[in-house]
């Protein structure tokens, strides 16, 4: 069997896919959100008021936070793919986050003022070139605008999951540090759905700061 066969074979055979698929999730990573939030309470606050899903494409994060919150204002998430609305308490703009006006944006998208999210969510992944280092450094780049993201439209005890790679330890250190500068509690963390020999892993960052 050619490999990309071989690949398309076992994804469709592996659990989560099947799983996601018997669900009506539009993909396997509604699990990664679904068991962080299990162990980690992300939206176990009284009102979770609006929440912003960068990298959101296809949407099963923005599936499962909807699902779960009912009482939710809004979500919008953003993509450099299209995404479709599931419901009008969800909106989306197709985006770069590296855009310099993003932010600026997202506040004109919604009419609010900074900052005004409960949640911030971060699945983001580059489209590999192959390069190893470049790929990872790039990655770095969208995980510090992530922080960047949660500096300006985050509220005080509002949280964050951002997805990270290893391979950079030194980069990995100063994404740590400013994370821990920002929040009052951040964890590391793969869930079980999260593929085993991937070098992703998870940030989970609670109760912003007041003053950072
Ligand atoms: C792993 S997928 C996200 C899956 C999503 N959490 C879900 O549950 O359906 C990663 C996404 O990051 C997006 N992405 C990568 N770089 C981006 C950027 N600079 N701006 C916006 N989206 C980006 C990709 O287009 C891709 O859809």
């Amino acid at each position: 069997m050619p490999s990309n066969k071989r690949w398309i074979h076992e994804r469709r055979h592996e659990a989560y896919y099947k799983r996601a698929k018997k669900d009506g999730y539009l993909s396997r990573a509604a699990y990664k959100i679904k068991q962080i939030d299990e162990k980690y309470g992300i939206f176990d606050a009284n009102e979770v008021g609006w929440v912003l899903d960068l990298c959101s494409a296809p949407g099963s994060w923005t599936q499962y936070v909807h699902d779960k919150n009912p009482t939710i204002e809004g979500i919008i998430g953003v993509d450099l793919q299209n995404v479709r609305s599931i419901s009008d308490r969800v909106s989306f703009m197709r985006k770069d986050i590296m855009d310099e006006d993003f932010i600026e944006m997202v506040c004109k998208a919604t009419g609010k003022t900074a900052p005004f999210f409960s949640v911030v969510l971060s699945d983001c992944a580059q489209k590999f070139t192959g390069a190893r280092s470049v790929d990872l450094f790039r990655q770095h780049e969208l995980s510090l605008r992530v922080v960047d993201v949660c500096k300006h439209l985050l509220l005080p005890g509002g949280n964050c999951i951002l997805k990270s790679f290893q391979g950079l330890p030194e980069e990995s250190r100063e994404l740590e540090g400013a994370l821990k500068g920002l929040f009052g509690s951040v964890f590391k963390t793969k869930p079980d759905s999260s593929q085993k020999g991937s070098p992703e892993f998870y940030f989970i960052c609670k109760d912003k700061k007041a003053t950072s």
